[in-house]
């Protein structure tokens, strides 16, 4: 892994890879390329204090064929890690086709380039070259409070549109495989919070409407459980994947952290109490709001054969894992800002949660 085409490198989990190859990870002999829309949901705010010379932004949309294609000739491209997609589930309740087309198209056309570089060309040795592909465990479904946790050869059942397109891309890669011989890896993650999450996902809105007084918007009856990670976590099991995986695997990535939704969002209310004290209690803020449509009830990961394998397990408790996360957002009033003054994320907010509170 010298030159890496990451996809999706302005979003939450893949700048902080970019983040983690070149800081933590200190892996200063590789050369990143980040190839990112910068839809709504990424921002350059994210990439900043890079260590100079060994990486370049590149706007631009996955779908691109011709794009994608003269990246990988031009910077010589032996490893791709494809983060970029449209990933919320509430968003892809209320418009899926954007969906079809990052994720499934996006992801297609990718596997396109590389097979034209990487196999018909063959322009590297095949020993060199790896797609990996960043996937999700909503592709599994959904498990009832007895199931087992999800493992590699659960069968899968998407139940959102988002989680559907995610599978969909994940069908796509094994077929490179198997077909072409391309050589992939995927990885199937459980839900990420941390630094620089965009505040549509649970987490994130909790902690920035808890600090302005606003309603904390539990759906339902807020005891659906998913198994949280901390994002660092999640970039170092890319990495020993990436490093050590072998091709044609797919592998669980998980946090051991199975909570509540009510859990979380009270947790964070009393960090911020003890952190940033208030009033009033913020769990005085808590709403309980219309459910999501076909709300999955309960996600866990089985991450054995990573731990057996690759010897990777999460590092971060959740306690340790939200107090960072809430530190972070305190040490970084400039980057809220500037999401809370999208007029898109205001647009958001309104078209998601207005329905929802006035008919709760
Ligand atoms: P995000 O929404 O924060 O970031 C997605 C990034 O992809 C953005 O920077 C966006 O601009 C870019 N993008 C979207 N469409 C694009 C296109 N057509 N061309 C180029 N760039 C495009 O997402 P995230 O939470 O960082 O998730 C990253 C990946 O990890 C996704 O594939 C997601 O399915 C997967 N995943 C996320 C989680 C999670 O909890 N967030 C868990 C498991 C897996
Ligand atoms: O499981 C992995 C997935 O985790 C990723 O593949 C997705 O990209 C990521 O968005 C995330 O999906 P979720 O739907 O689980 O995340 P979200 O933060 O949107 O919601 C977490 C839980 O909290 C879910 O049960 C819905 C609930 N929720 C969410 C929001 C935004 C609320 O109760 N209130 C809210 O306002």
């Amino acid at each position: 892994m010298k030159k890496v085409l990451v996809t999706g490198g302005a979003g939450f989990i893949g700048s902080n890879f970019v983040h983690y190859l070149l800081g933590t990870a200190r892996d200063l002999k590789i050369q990143i390329v980040n190839l990112d829309a910068l839809t709504y949901a990424g921002s350059l705010e994210n990439l900043k204090d890079l260590p100079e010379g060994h990486y370049t932004f590149v706007q631009g949309d996955i779908c691109n064929r011709d794009l994608v294609r003269g990246l990988l000739d031009q910077y010589q491209i032996d490893t791709i890690v494809h983060f970029a997609a449209e990933s919320h589930v509430d968003r892809s309740i209320l418009s899926p086709e954007p969906f079809i087309q990052a994720n499934v198209i996006g992801t297609f056309t990718l596997l396109e380039a590389a097979r034209q570089y990487w196999l018909i060309e063959k322009a590297l040795p095949i020993d060199e070259i790896r797609f990996h592909h960043v996937s999700t465990d909503e592709v599994y479904g959904t498990l009832d409070p007895e199931d087992p946790a999800f493992s590699e050869t659960t069968p899968y059942a998407p139940n959102s549109p988002y989680a559907a397109s995610k599978a969909a891309s994940d069908h796509l890669v094994r077929s490179y495989h198997h077909t072409y011989q391309l050589p992939v890896t995927i990885s199937n993650c459980s839900n990420n919070y941390g630094p620089r999450q965009f505040p549509e996902k649970l987490i994130p809105l909790i902690i920035l409407n808890a600090l302005s007084g606003k309603s904390l918007p539990v759906y339902g009856d807020g005891q659906q459980i998913r198994d949280w990670l901390f994002v660092t976590d999640h970039c170092e099991a890319i990495y020993k994947i990436l490093t050590q995986g072998v091709s044609g695997q797919t592998y669980n990535i998980g946090g051991n952290n199975q909570s509540a939704n009510l859990t979380i969002v009270e947790t964070v209310c009393d960090l911020l109490d003890e952190m940033q004290p208030a009033a009033e209690p913020r769990r005085n803020l808590i709403k309980f709001v219309t459910d999501r449509p076909g709300h999955d009830r309960r996600y866990a990961m089985n991450i054995s054969k990573i731990d057996r394998e690759l010897g990777w397990k999460p590092r971060y408790s959740l306690t340790d894992g939200l107090i960072a996360t809430v530190q972070w957002m305190l040490a970084n009033p400039e980057w809220v800002v500037a999401i809370q003054k999208q007029s898109e994320y205001q647009t958001w907010l309104t078209k998601n949660y207005d329905k929802r509170e006035k008919s709760s």
